[in-house]
């Protein structure tokens, strides 16, 4: 007669503390991401520490303000402006920095805001056209633009009035020759050169207090 032999208890593996969910878990990878055990982009960039490529938030300083937004990584400084924020003064026009239209000043310098990423302009001192107004007057240089008749289509004008603000804050007291040179990266595709120059140099004017060099 036979008899059913018990398991050997000694034998009997213990029960592992590790189940495939908590070594997942532990991996730091999320449920989303294993459906077809291949990660998806956002889990990718996020276990490699990167940001995106979904939106991620940032802060600008802007014309004086902090102002906070949702961009993807990918998003240039221009189209965050124009797009999230509603500051449409900088211009979209070739987008790959060759006309100045989206002329910009970071840090005090000049800047085709096509050619930066948002993300990356985090922490630096932006100002737009919008934000070089005094008070509710615009700037002697817009004044200057419309005196002089310095713009057609008026595309490529905001650029070239913040490059000229820009110019003119370095160099007080230019010759028309240094106008030229100074804004030579700024292209108008209407031909408004010598309206330009002479709003520059009747702006110079105005900002010197109305004195002649
Ligand atoms: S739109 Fe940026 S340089 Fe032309
Ligand atoms: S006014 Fe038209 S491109 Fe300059």
């Amino acid at each position: 007669m036979s008899s059913r032999k018990e398991p050997d208890s000694k034998k009997v593996p213990k029960k592992t503390r590790f189940s495939r969910r908590g070594f997942l878990a532990g991996m730091g990878i999320t449920s989303g991401a294993l459906t077809t055990g291949v990660l998806t982009p956002e889990a990718e960039a996020q276990s490699a520490g990167v940001a995106g490529p979904g939106e991620v938030p940032i802060t600008l300083q802007i014309n004086g303000k902090a102002r906070s937004l949702s961009v993807e990584p990918r998003t240039t400084l221009l189209d965050a402006m124009r797009h999230r924020l509603d500051l449409t003064a900088a211009k979209r026009v070739c987008d790959r920095g060759t006309c100045g239209a989206c002329t910009i000043i970071v840090d005090g310098k000049v800047m085709y805001s096509c050619t930066v990423l948002a993300i990356d302009a985090q922490g630096r001192k932006i100002e737009t056209l919008e934000g070089i107004s005094e008070g509710r007057r615009p700037h002697p240089v817009s004044t200057a633009f419309v005196n002089n008749d310095a713009q057609q289509c008026g595309y490529c004008t905001p650029g070239f009035v913040v490059a000229s603000k820009n110019f003119l804050d370095r160099h007080p007291n230019p010759t028309e020759e240094d106008v030229m040179k100074g804004l030579g990266g700024n292209l108008c595709r209407c031909g408004t050169y010598m309206g330009v120059r002479k709003a520059v140099l009747e702006a110079a004017t105005q900002m010197r207090g109305g004195r002649n060099a």
